[in-house]
Formats: C-alpha cells, sequence, structure tokens
C-alpha cells in the first residue's frame, strides 16, 4: 500500500498531506449528475443502477466532470447506498424522490438478517470501475472512491428513506441500544471490506460521507455514533491512502469528528473556514466550504464567496477547495467552471503575496 510512497506530486494530494501547492485543488461533491447535459443523455438511456453496474459507463460519467471543467481529482461515479443491496435491502431509486427501502431495519431480526458483504465479488462492478478509469485518468487527477458513514447509512435503512427528523432512527438509537450497536457493528464491518477493497482496486483517496450526522447532538454523537466511524477511519487509515471525514450540519461536532479520525476534515459553509482551521489546528487539513446556492448568484458575486473562503483559507497549506455540499440539481456549468478557473488563479497569487 501507500504508506512508503515518495511526496505525492499531485496537487490534491500534496493538499491532502498538508504540503505546499503551486495552486489550491478544487473538486466538488457530487461533479457528475444532472446539473451537465453529457449526465443527462446517459440517464435517458439508463437508470442510476444501470449505469452503476456497467463499468464503461459509470467510468465514463466519472470523467464527464474531469473534462468540461478541469477539477483537480475524480470522484467514482457510484452511490452511498449500494453495499446495503448485495447486505439484503431492497433497494429502489424511485423517480423524484430519491432513495426508497423496502424492507427497512425495524428491529433485532432485521439486523441479524443482513448478511456480511463480500466488496470484492458482490460490489465488483465499482472495483472494475475503479480499475478502468485507474487506466484513463491523468497522474495529475487522482481518483477518490467514497462511502456513506455509519450513522447515515444506518439512518437510510431505518427510515427507507430520506427523513426530516430521522425519528426513526434516532428512536431506535435511543430506546433499543444493543440494537443499535448490532447494527453499527454490521455496517462498519461492511464499510471496511468496501472501502479496503476500493483502495486494493486503486482508489487513491476515499471519503466517508456522513451526510446526515448534523442530525444529533456532540454527546449522542460520542455516544452512538463516534466508535464507529472512528473504527472505519481508523482501520482504513491504515492503508496510508488518505481519508476524508466529511459531514453537514456539523459545526458543533468538529473537534468530535476530529477525534474520530480522518486525514482531512470535510466542513460545510455553516462554519466560517478561518473558524474551523482555528478549531482543528493549522496543520489539520481541512475540505471545503462554499454555499452550493452561491453557484446560482451571477459570477461578481460568485466571485467574492469564492475569493471569501481562499482569504479564509489562509493561504496556508492543507485546503482542498470544494462545496460544502453537494452540487445542487440546477446549477449552471458556466458557474461551475468558472470556479475552478478562480480558485486556481486566485490562490496562486494569494501564494505569490503571502
Ligand atoms: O459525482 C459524485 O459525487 C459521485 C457520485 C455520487 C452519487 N451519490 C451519485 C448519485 C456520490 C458521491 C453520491 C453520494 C450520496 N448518495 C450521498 C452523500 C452525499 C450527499 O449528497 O450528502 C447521499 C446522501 C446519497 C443518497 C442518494 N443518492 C440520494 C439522496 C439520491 C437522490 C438525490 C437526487 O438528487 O435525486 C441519490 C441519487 C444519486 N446518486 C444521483 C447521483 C448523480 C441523482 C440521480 C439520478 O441521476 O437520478
Amino acid at each position: 500500500m501507500t504508506s512508503t510512497n515518495p511526496e505525492p506530486a499531485s496537487r490534491f494530494l500534496r493538499a491532502c498531506a498538508g504540503l505546499p501547492v503551486d495552486a489550491t485543488p478544487v473538486w466538488f461533491m457530487r461533479q457528475a449528475g444532472r446539473y451537465m447535459p453529457e449526465y443527462r443523455r446517459i440517464r435517458e438511456k439508463f437508470s442510476l443502477l444501470e449505469i452503476v453496474e456497467r463499468p464503461e459507463i459509470a467510468a465514463e460519467v466519472t470523467l464527464q466532470p474531469v473534462q468540461a471543467l478541469g477539477v483537480d481529482a475524480a470522484i467514482l461515479f457510484a452511490d452511498i447506498l449500494l453495499p446495503i443491496i448485495p447486505m439484503g435491502l431492497k433497494l429502489e431509486f424511485a423517480k423524484g424522490e430519491g432513495p426508497l427501502i423496502h424492507n427497512p431495519i425495524h428491529g433485532i431480526g432485521d439486523v441479524n438478517r443482513l448478511r456480511r458483504l463480500d466488496s470484492r465479488t458482490e460490489l465488483g462492478h465499482v472495483m472494475e470501475t475503479i480499475h478502468l478509469l485507474r487506466g484513463e485518468l491523468p497522474a495529475e487527477v487522482p481518483l477518490i472512491g467514497f462511502a456513506g458513514a455509519p450513522f447515515t447509512l444506518a439512518c437510510y435503512m431505518i427510515e427507507g428513506s430520506g427523513s426530516r427528523d430521522y425519528r426513526h432512527a434516532k428512536s431506535l438509537m435511543l430506546s433499543q441500544p444493543k440494537t443499535w450497536q448490532a447494527l453499527m457493528e454490521k455496517i462498519s464491518e461492511a464499510l471496511v471490506d468496501y472501502l479496503l477493497a476500493q483502495i486494493d482496486a486503486g482508489a487513491q483517496a476515499v471519503q466517508l460521507f456522513d451526510s446526515w450526522v448534523g442530525a444529533l447532538s456532540p454527546a449522542d454523537y460520542v455516544t452512538y455514533v463516534q466508535p464507529y466511524s472512528s473504527l472505519v477511519l481508523q482501520t482504513v487509515a491504515k492503508t496510508g491512502v488518505p481519508v476524508i471525514h466529511f459531514g453537514t450540519g456539523t459545526t458543533s461536532l468538529l473537534e468530535h469528528m476530529q477525534a474520530a479520525g480522518g486525514t482531512v476534515i470535510g466542513l460545510d459553509w455553516r462554519v466560517p473556514l478561518d473558524d474551523a482551521r482555528r478549531r482543528l489546528g493549522w496543520n489539520q487539513p481541512v475540505q471545503g466550504n462554499l454555499d452550493p446556492v452561491d453557484l446560482f448568484t451571477p459570477l461578481p458575486v460568485l466571485q467574492q464567496r469564492v475569493e471569501d473562503v481562499l482569504h479564509r483559507a489562509g493561504g496556508q497549506p492543507g485546503h482542498i477547495f470544494n462545496l460544502g455540499h453537494g452540487i445542487l440539481q440546477h446549477t449552471p456549468v458556466e458557474n461551475v467552471r468558472a470556479i475552478v478557473e478562480l480558485v486556481h488563479e486566485k490562490s496562486a497569487e494569494l501564494r505569490e503575496s503571502v
């Protein structure tokens, strides 16, 4: 594995390691998707799951934003919910409604029925996509693999869909702690298997998406979630491959997320980047954190907002520019492209003036 590798050459991997860069690397969560006409053309022919099951097409979709935007990293085209299918849950992406699970978890019987994941065989198509991509991506554009974090996956498995308040998931967590523990252990074991398989297949970094963790208080995070996220993050970190630990609504959780693990901490837009860097320490690499809605503003406003994030990063190494959450569906592509240019140009200028 890569722990003995020499200093990485790409901007993205250098920033993950806290090393100086010529310009701040930038990529976007959900950079492949419906805001892009190239993606919509493929979606006319295939469903989301059909794309993911066809490695050539999944690789093509992964490459679309790399070619159209000039980003500094590619993110594997897949979904955080893929592992729950071989674990035994019936997942559907319903039109206009997002993910739907037809047999969600209600109690210990359902948890006991979950199957142990063997990613290399049961998600072999994902590994094949990674393999194809490593052959196609230029050396300066590393490939990021990913998975959902234990809490966010548990929420989907219990709620059966997205939710405003996660009341089924959180009430199971509080009222059936043994069931919660058994579920989180099974999910964590599956995630370790899945992420290590992605790294073996060629992923050069991985991101753990704890998209819904902001629903928790710090005390509940520490008691019910941190041990499992920590197990996944610490086990994967042993490979030497950088791990990005991301969540949203995490302003009150950042130090606890940092303690759980992650080479890089992903920030949403609700926390000023300089505050977060002060709290986590300037030698903690961070990723973020433009508000995805800023991409709907006219260019002069957008430019000011991008520059604000760069200024708050303080011209210090260890910053990867990204949004605070995924690109929204109707985002104008030209604004996404403009950000990439702006980040490269302005961050290089800032470095010269430091
Ligand atoms: O470009 C990339 O970032 C890589 C691909 C990617 C997808 N999903 C493809 C996808 C990634 C990294 C994800 C992660 C994911 N999936 C998350 C975590 C990130 C986040 O946004 O918080 C979550 C919560 C999911 C679960 C999920 N998948 C939802 C809630 C939805 C429906 C949302 C919607 O926009 O309809 C999906 C579907 C999905 N996954 C789409 C894409 C491009 C939209 C689907 C389509 O083409 O129909």
